[in-house]
């Protein structure tokens, strides 16, 4: 319980400092982290954080930089779901102290993106212990993939040659630091199928961007004849990830701890083998229905949903049941935008009428 404990407060200071930036930009002012103050707060949590924030300050930005942009990712795929990734610190704090799907999808999203942010910014110079990666034409990954095979063969140039180069996102780098900062490992002699559980959840969100790396290259020789090319190893975008993440929690698979205390098998006996890329959970989720303090919901009272939708994010759906009402807002606009010599962009603001559904 205490692993799970001091996981959770951990979270927490991420996602706080992660979460009131968001909510400040929506009000048009951008805030800088203060790697400090994120210290600070983790000053009392004893043990390996506060060592590793005060060692690497430079880290704990883009840390905190890809907690938040796994949670706004969160919020987009959630957008037309019951639940929606709130905004609200301390509901979530609450949705994370629960080992239910959503949970599952929160830990990876974050844990993705702070690998994803570390490795962007070592790509872009920010970072002085990592740059970009050069795969060595020697090394295990120089084989060719399925996939690039049919990109040769389909070619019609017989005699390029290639070879790695550029400016290769060096994921290991990310990878790592994204482990040394959201995984907490279970305390000593003590088996914590919770903490089992999260660290699954967050090796299954780098996981799903190590398998869509995709290879980018680049032509070179005469006029552009692409005789040589150079090739690099790209991440996908962060995007690409998040639908990644949706798909395996759709399908996530409830498990139990083993007979052993130390593992954790499916409850259901069909459910495919739980490798990197399953999401886990082991506890149904509440109803996300209905506003409940305790659980962390906020019901869905007031969402905005669509009329003629019948699936997800359709009134039906998201309003569950209480029905819905019309609004006309206004809302304001660009418009009118002109174009100056040179380089500036003025536009006027309208506003437009907007008729809206609300859930009740
Ligand atoms: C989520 O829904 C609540 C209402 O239940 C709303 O206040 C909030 O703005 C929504 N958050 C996001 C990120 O869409
Ligand atoms: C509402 O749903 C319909 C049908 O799925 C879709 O065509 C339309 O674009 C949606 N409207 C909005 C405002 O999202
Ligand atoms: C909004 O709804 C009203 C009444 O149903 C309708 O007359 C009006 O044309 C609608 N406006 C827009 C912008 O769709």
């Amino acid at each position: 319980m205490l692993s799970k404990q001091k996981h959770v407060t951990w979270f927490h200071v991420i996602l706080f400092t992660t979460l009131i930036p968001l909510q400040r930009r929506v009000n048009g002012n951008p805030l800088v982290m203060d790697p400090n103050s994120i210290c600070r707060k983790t000053r009392m949590l004893a043990g390996r954080h506060t060592d590793l924030c005060q060692s690497q300050p430079e880290i704990i930005q883009e840390v905190a930089k890809g907690a938040r942009l796994g949670i706004r990712e969160c919020q987009h795929q959630f957008h037309n779901h019951r639940w929606n990734c709130t905004s609200q610190g301390r509901n979530l704090a609450k949705i994370l102290q629960q080992d239910i799907r959503e949970t599952a999808f929160v830990y990876a999203v974050t844990a993705a993106g702070v690998m994803h942010a570390v490795t962007q910014a070592c790509s872009q110079g920010a970072l002085p212990q990592c740059g970009c990666v050069t795969l060595q034409s020697s090394s295990e990954t120089y084989r060719v993939s399925p996939a690039e095979e049919v990109l040769i063969q389909a070619s019609s140039l017989h005699d390029w040659h290639w070879e790695w180069g550029g400016c290769g996102d060096d994921v290991d780098f990310g990878y790592e630091k994204s482990r040394q900062f959201m995984d907490i490992r279970q305390r000593k002699g003590k088996s914590d199928i919770r903490s089992l559980i999260d660290l699954h959840n967050n090796e299954a969100g780098r996981v799903a961007i190590q398998i869509q790396m995709r290879t980018e290259c680049k032509c070179h020789g005469l006029s552009g004849s692409c005789t040589l090319r150079s090739c690099w190893k790209k991440m996908p975008l962060f995007r690409q990830v998040g639908d990644q993440l949706m798909q395996s929690f759709h399908t996530a698979v409830r498990v139990m701890g083993g007979n052993d205390g130390k593992s954790l098998v499916s409850i259901d006996p069909d459910a495919p083998p739980l490798d990197a890329n399953v999401l886990i959970y082991s506890a149904e989720s509440p109803d996300f229905c209905k506003a409940n303090h305790r659980s962390g919901t906020e019901g869905t009272g007031g969402r905005a949903c669509n009329r003629t939708e019948t699936g997800p994010g359709g009134c039906d759906s998201l309003c569950c049941g209480n029905g819905f009402a019309d609004f006309t807002v206004e809302e304001e606009e660009n418009c009118e935008c002109r174009f100056h010599w040179c380089c500036e962009v003025q536009c006027q603001t309208c506003s437009q009428r907007k008729n809206v559904s609300l859930c009740l």
